[in-house]
């Protein structure tokens, strides 16, 4: 596809994500009505739609401030001259591409960069119902956490020690066409510096011998009191990214339970089980109940704002409201009271969030601890959002009788 064409496609699947659609679903109606889109055309248009969204709040004060419509196009046009793109290679005009610039367009087009840099300002890019809680949480870090946030995320993958090591990886990466670099603060981390796209298309994928998985989701795990003989439960599995994480790393010793309340998200989790050569068992609420007070831990990694993740999701900072935000408050220790009495004595909790606001993450853990004294704070851990990876909170929590 032609650059112009790309910057159509992006303009409706943001026209489409402004009238409240939810953009996975938007992305997969549109590749199913344009297959003869290419997935480095699909790359493209996906990349350029998500720098757009992580700066939304930036390119709408412009257009509000010059009283422009807030649409699709316009944000593709501000993106365009934020990033100094040729214009006329993208506003063509033609058959597939978008319309020729609008007088406004050209004005704004023609102005010169210091003024450009003055329109577009420093905006963080952040709901205003979260930005106290942002700054109450990061203090000095906020900062540079918006401008973290305003970037892409970087790709990293988890080495399977089951099925391979850290520099066979290096080495089949490299014969793939792709570049890595050893994590240094990661055991069984890689992070991608070159050429991601085709990462879970290669064999050495499907074989099992790698995950995509944030260097910050590894670290956050990667030091849990678990041995050979655990029986873990992730009572909030999803796709398994966590316990997958933690059986591999135990050689699949151990005793893996997986539980999610929607059971459609734990297929992706037995897949992946399949692949890496570990087996988890699914749990369903009903069974729950037999196993009271046999986990020696319970991963509990609870729904959350994800604000250590956004530039990885965008659009969640934009969907997210002062209602749901609570709703979520709410679940994460009602999870935590469901799962307090699975766990032996001795036995942990793993309270874990992908958010780096305070208010989901130690201020859950000293309400739950100031109601249930059987319970102590073992350690905690903030791993904050940096060019390595995603902001991420861990509290491991003991049962104490
Ligand atoms: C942050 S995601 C888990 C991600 C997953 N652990 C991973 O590493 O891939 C949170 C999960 O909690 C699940 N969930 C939400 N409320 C729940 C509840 N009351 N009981 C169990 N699971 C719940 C959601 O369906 C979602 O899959």
């Amino acid at each position: 596809m032609r650059k112009d064409a790309q910057a159509n496609a992006a303009i409706s699947i943001l026209d489409e994500f402004l009238d409240g659609q939810n953009l996975n679903i938007i992305f997969s109606n549109w590749t199913k009505n344009n297959r003869y889109a290419g997935s480095s055309d699909r790359e493209s248009i996906r990349n350029m739609v998500f720098d757009i969204l992580r700066v939304k709040k930036t390119f709408t004060s412009v257009l509000e401030k010059e009283k422009q419509p807030i649409n699709g196009r316009a944000l593709v046009f501000l993106y365009s001259v934020f990033y100094g793109l040729n214009l006329n290679e993208i506003f063509t005009g033609q058959k597939y591409g978008p319309v020729k610039l609008t007088d406004f367009e050209k004005e704004f087009s023609n102005l010169s960069n210091e003024n450009i840099n003055e329109y577009f300002g420093i905006i963080d890019n952040i709901p205003d119902f979260l930005t106290a809680q942002f700054k109450r949480s990061l203090g000095r870090n906020y900062r540079n956490a918006m401008r973290l946030l305003e970037r892409r995320a970087p790709i990293s993958i988890r080495v399977n020690p089951l099925k391979s090591d850290v520099s066979s990886i290096l080495e089949c990466l490299s014969s793939e066409g792709m570049k890595g670099k050893k994590s240094k603060t990661v055991r069984y981390g890689i992070n991608i510096t070159g050429n991601p796209r085709r990462l879970t298309q290669i064999q050495a994928f499907k074989d099992g011998c790698f995950e995509v998985q944030d260097l910050h989701s590894q670290k956050t795990i990667e030091d849990l009191p678990v041995n050979e003989h655990t029986k873990v439960l992730d009572y909030c599995a999803g796709a398994g990214g966590k316990i997958l994480s933690i059986a591999c790393s135990l050689n699949g010793n151990g005793k893996f339970y997986i539980h999610d309340i929607d059971k459609r998200k734990l297929k992706e989790a037995d897949l992946r089980a399949k692949r890496a050569g570990v087996k988890f068992k699914r749990l369903d609420i009903e069974n729950l109940q037999k196993y009271c007070c046999s986990f020696d831990s319970v991963i509990a990694d609870v729904p959350c704002s994800g604000s250590g993740a956004w530039r990885r999701n965008p659009q969640q900072k934009w969907r997210i409201t002062p209602e749901s935000f609570n709703e979520i408050l709410i679940r994460q220790t009602i999870i935590l009271n469901e799962v307090k009495d699975l766990i032996k004595k001795n036995g942990y909790i793993f309270y874990i969030t992908c958010s780096v606001l305070k208010i989901e993450n130690e201020e859950v853990i000293y309400k739950f601890l100031s109601d249930n004294k059987h319970f102590r704070l073992l350690n905690k851990k903030d791993v904050t959002i940096d060019n390595h990876g995603d902001g991420f909170f861990c509290a491991v929590l003991q049962k104490k009788n």
